[in-house]
Parts: structure tokens; C-alpha cells; sequence
């Protein structure tokens, strides 16, 4: 194992059989590493196969989109990241992170029952506060994906003093403790589930649940920035390749794969 990945404690190859067909065929589990998403790429390049995933209890480097650390207490927490090698092209992977929102949605939306919504591109939020980050990062090989990693930080029993403002955890808003190894059982098999739909070309049948059960913010008015650029208008829909579609005021269309989104009134 590479020390540049930092502290890594007790590393298991876990034996448990989740019965899914590709996420989750291969799981190694940790105590305390840097980053699942640092890990998830090692074992990408020692081609460890597509669906490998990675968890740890604790990350002492785990970080969020645009430079941003991901506060990862120990223990309280599900923190991991999985290997994909899908087969579209680069400027199609907003589908990749489209899909785990949807998942992961899906997932919460079981053990909770409401208040779930999936705040574009990456964040699902309960009752308006964050509560998960995905984190997508694209490795190329000249013009093709060479593999994807897929990060995911989901607040279970995280207590109000450790969470970030503006954040929630489950154990927050619904008022009791969850079993974080059975949460993310329930997890990866929705990932497994949607992630065979997204194979299968039926990623219009995933916008479609998103639209229909968890997409918010469509229809509504928004600000999306992304480097130095922002655009205001109304978000209508999500095109083939999990573009966000905005309609300006100009009525000019305007396609985004990722940035931050605001609602606005
Ligand atoms: C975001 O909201 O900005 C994305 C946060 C993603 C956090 C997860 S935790 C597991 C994986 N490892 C990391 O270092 N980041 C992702």
C-alpha cells in the first residue's frame, strides 16, 4: 500500500455478499484513511474491477467539490467511493452523478419516508438542509473514460456540534440513530440498480424519477454558477448527457454539467 495515502488502518477485504451485479462485487473496508476517493483511484489504476468499492469509518482528508474538505468524523458517518468503467463518452459522465443522486434519493427516501430532494448536481438535501455530497472524479486515457470515481459522504449519526452550517444528518432530522453498515447496504444496491438502468440506455427513465419525485428546484427559477460564469433562468430539464437545461430569459437554452445551484424565489 502507497503511504502517500496516509493513515491507513486494518484494511479488509470484506466478505460479505451484497447479491448485486456490479456495485459492490468487490468491497475493501477501512478504519481511518485520507480519502475513499484517493483510495478508490490506487485501486482503479491496479485495475481492480469496475463496481470495487471502498469505505471507511473515518477520512482525515475527505474533500467535496470545488477545493471544499468534507468534515468526516469518525465512526458516525458513511464515507466511500466506487470504481466505474462505464462506456459513453466523457462529456456524457453528469450521468454518472445524476444516477448515484437518484440512487442514493431513492435509498433515503425508504428509510425516511420524506422530505427528500436532490439539490443538482451532487447534493441531497432533507428538509432543505445537506445531508449527502457525491463527488464524481473522471480519470481519461486520450478521448475515452478510463474509469470514474464516485465518492459519497452521507451524515447518519453525525451530532449538530460536528456538522458543517447549513447541514443535517439523519439521525438530525428524523430523531433516532441508523445502522450505518445497513444504510449502506441499501445504498449500493440502488446504485447497482440505477447504474444497470444508465447501462441499459434508460437514463430518460431515470430523469424521469428525478423530475417526477425529487427534483425540486425544476421548474423553479435559478442561479447556476460554475468558474467564472452564472446564469439565471428557469431550470426546465436535463438532456442526454445529464446536462441541466436552463431557459434564459432571452429564451435562449443553456446547457450545464456541473456548478453550484441556488434557488431562487
Ligand atoms: C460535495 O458535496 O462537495 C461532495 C462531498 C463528497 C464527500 C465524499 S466522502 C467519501 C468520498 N471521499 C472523499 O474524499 N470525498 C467523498
Amino acid at each position: 500500500m502507497d503511504e502517500g495515502l496516509g493513515r491507513v488502518f486494518n484494511r479488509q477485504e470484506a466478505k460479505i455478499s451484497l447479491g448485486t451485479k456490479i456495485i459492490g462485487r468487490k468491497i475493501y473496508a477501512y478504519d481511518l484513511v485520507t480519502s475513499t476517493n484517493d483510495l478508490a483511484h490506487f485501486f482503479a489504476e491496479q485495475d481492480e474491477p469496475e463496481g470495487c468499492v471502498v469505505f471507511a469509518k473515518g477520512q482525515t482528508q475527505g474533500r467535496g467539490r470545488r477545493g471544499n474538505s468534507w468534515s468526516s468524523p469518525y465512526g458516525t458517518g458513511l464515507y466511500f467511493s466506487f470504481i466505474l468503467r462505464p462506456q459513453f463518452l466523457p462529456q456524457q459522465a453528469s450521468r454518472v452523478t445524476l444516477m448515484t443522486a437518484m440512487a442514493v434519493a431513492r435509498a433515503l427516501d425508504a428509510v425516511l419516508a420524506h422530505d427528500v430532494s436532490i439539490n443538482w448536481p451532487n447534493d441531497i438535501f432533507i428538509k432543505g438542509k445537506k445531508t449527502c455530497g457525491i463527488l464524481t472524479e473522471m480519470c481519461l486515457e486520450g478521448l475515452a473514460i478510463k474509469y470514474i470515481v464516485v465518492g459519497i459522504g452521507l451524515n447518519v449519526n453525525t451530532r449538530k456540534c460536528d456538522l458543517p452550517d447549513g447541514a443535517t444528518s439523519l439521525k438530525e432530522s428524523a430523531g433516532k440513530e441508523f445502522d450505518i453498515a445497513d444504510l449502506s447496504h441499501i445504498i449500493i444496491k440502488e446504485i447497482d440498480r440505477y447504474y444497470e438502468k444508465l447501462n441499459d440506455r434508460r437514463f430518460a427513465e431515470i430523469v424521469n424519477e428525478v423530475k417526477e419525485h425529487f427534483g425540486l428546484f425544476l421548474g423553479g427559477r435559478v442561479r447556476v454558477a460554475w468558474e467564472d460564469r452564472q446564469v439565471e433562468g428557469y431550470a426546465i430539464d436535463f438532456d442526454d448527457d445529464g446536462c441541466l437545461v436552463i431557459r434564459r430569459d432571452n429564451g435562449f437554452l443553456e446547457r450545464i454539467s456541473a456548478g453550484h445551484l441556488e434557488m431562487l424565489a
